[in-house]
């Protein structure tokens, strides 16, 4: 969900300049939550002031996701409550947008019919000229495949220092049990140009960290002309990690998600050479067994992987390397699970996202008569989680007592004496600041810090001088 600290929006600011009030809940992952900025950027841009609560807005958008079936019913719940106000207050625009809504389109106002707009990622950029229509007085379906037009809009940001940069929307793949390619449409890259101009916009704007973003961003480049120069494509993503890595102030560049049917050693190459880009990688494996990542239509064996991470620590001995893994996908055997389990504790993640197989529409593995129990599920589910967690704590200790670069993103939530910030390999960290500093002080800077203290999922330490 998006978080937000922000300016509270005063009733006379409502009254007196804009057009009502919006909130928008994200679900899902960062490229629904950087569609969430583009919109807001839009409906700040059309006279929209950001509410203070959901249920006073006069618009409320929800930004949706259906990777797995419980993403979705959060949503329905949410939508209920929102539908039950419009009946009270007709002038209410409820918008609903993302991939559930690009997956149930038009069938949505059977189910909610108060909804005055659905659209799909696809149509994030033309979130005003829907609007249009709705104000005309139409309910608006808009999820038809389209191209997906140049950011011409500025994105409302959540953070002042790290951004989020779209290279590339869509996925080509067909992974049997993933409903992407069916929401998000296909490969679309963007100009390498395009992308270093919106780098350099955040950069004029004092940013300090940038983040690729795409859903199989090795991908980036095919669907684009390319010249071809000693038998490869100019358009790669490693020819664009070299192309934008001169913008100043930019400190530190980030992409994700790599897929690794696509990773290659000249990318790894270019990570290792380019000191912007940060030694954190995230390469979902989903499996650590070979006939399960056949049957997912992965493209790459559990040997190949391992010589991935490999040719990394080659190099980058200390880089984070965090992963995604799907358990009790169809048919999956004790002993297939427990391939899974011993990948994770032979290579040593820095964090891996779990989740237990969900059936979605549109996808073949659905269909399959050799589904496993909800108990069996719920059982490897928990067993994957204890041997992540025992890995990571274990690979964190190697940071204990080393002083690592922070950048320094806010303040601590829970503890308002510290700042808060990442590592270069994406690690949580919580700073300890002086009496006589102030926090605002150090917010965009890179500081070095001594690590004091190692959790599982974060760190703490001391500013290092
Ligand atoms: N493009 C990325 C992942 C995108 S979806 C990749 O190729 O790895 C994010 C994660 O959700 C996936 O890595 C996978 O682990 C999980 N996921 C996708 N579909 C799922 C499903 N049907 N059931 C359970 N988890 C799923
Ligand atoms: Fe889904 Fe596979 Fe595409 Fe990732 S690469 S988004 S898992 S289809
Ligand atoms: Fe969810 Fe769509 Fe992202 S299904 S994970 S919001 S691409």
């Amino acid at each position: 969900m998006l978080k937000t600290e922000c300016k509270k929006t005063t009733s006379s600011e409502l009254s007196t300049f804009s057009k009502g009030s919006y909130w928008i809940t994200t679900f899902g992952c960062q490229m629904n939550k950087a569609d969430s900025e583009r919109m807001a950027g839009i409906l700040e841009d059309l006279g929209y002031l950001r509410a203070n609560d959901e249920f006073e807005a006069d618009l409320v958008l929800y930004n949706t996701c259906t990777i797995r079936d419980n993403a979705e019913h959060k949503v329905y719940s949410y939508l209920g409550k929102q539908a039950k106000r419009k009946k009270l207050l007709p002038k209410l625009k409820l918008v609903i947008s993302g991939c559930l809504a690009q997956q149930e389109g038009e069938s949505l106002l059977r189910r909610v019919p108060e909804l005055d707009l659905i659209m799909g990622p696809q149509h994030v950029n033309n979130l005003q000229n829907l609007l249009e229509k709705v104000e005309s007085g139409n309910q608006v379906v808009a999820t038809e495949e389209k191209y997906i037009s140049e950011d011409i809009t500025s994105a409302r940001r959540e953070s002042s220092i790290c951004g989020w940069v779209n290279i590339i929307y869509g996925c080509n793949e067909r992974c049997s049990y993933c409903v992407v390619p069916s929401v998000r449409g296909k490969e679309q890259s963007r100009y390498p140009i395009s992308i270093k101009k919106e780098i350099q916009t955040l950069a004029e704007k004092n940013y300090k960290e940038i983040t690729l973003l795409g859903q199989n961003i090795d991908a980036y480049g095919r669907d684009l002309p390319g010249t071809t120069k000693e038998g490869r494509k100019e358009n790669t993503l490693t020819d664009l990690l070299y192309y934008i890595h001169d913008v100043e102030p930019i400190r530190r560049i980030r992409f994700a998600t790599s897929h690794p049917r696509y990773f290659s050693k000249r990318l790894i190459n270019a990570c290792f050479e380019l000191e912007k880009v940060c030694e954190h990688f995230h390469i979902p494996f989903q499996s650590g067994n070979n006939d399960i990542l056949k049957a997912m239509a992965r493209g790459y064996t559990i040997e190949k992987y391992k010589r991935i991470i490999d040719n990394i620590r080659d190099l980058m001995p200390n880089a984070s390397i965090t992963a995604d893994a799907i358990v009790a996908f169809p048919g999956e055997t004790e002993d297939q699970f427990q391939d899974t389990l011993s990948l994770i504790n032979e290579v040593g993640f820095d964090l891996v996202n779990t989740a237990a197989y969900s059936p979605r529409p549109n996808t073949p593995a659905a269909l399959w008569n050799n589904q496993l129990s909800e108990s069996i599920k719920k059982e490897r589910l928990k067993k994957i989680n204890e041997v992540v967690e025992e890995n990571s704590k274990l690979r964190n200790q190697r940071y204990l007592e080393s002083i690592e670069s922070i950048l320094i993103e806010g303040i601590n939530p829970k503890k308002p004496s510290q700042l808060m910030g990442r590592t270069r390999s994406n690690r949580l960290t919580f700073v300890e600041i002086s009496n006589n500093s102030t926090p605002q002080e150090f917010f965009g800077r890179e500081v070095n810090v001594k690590i004091k203290e190692v959790r599982s999922f974060s760190l703490s330490g001391k500013i290092f001088k």
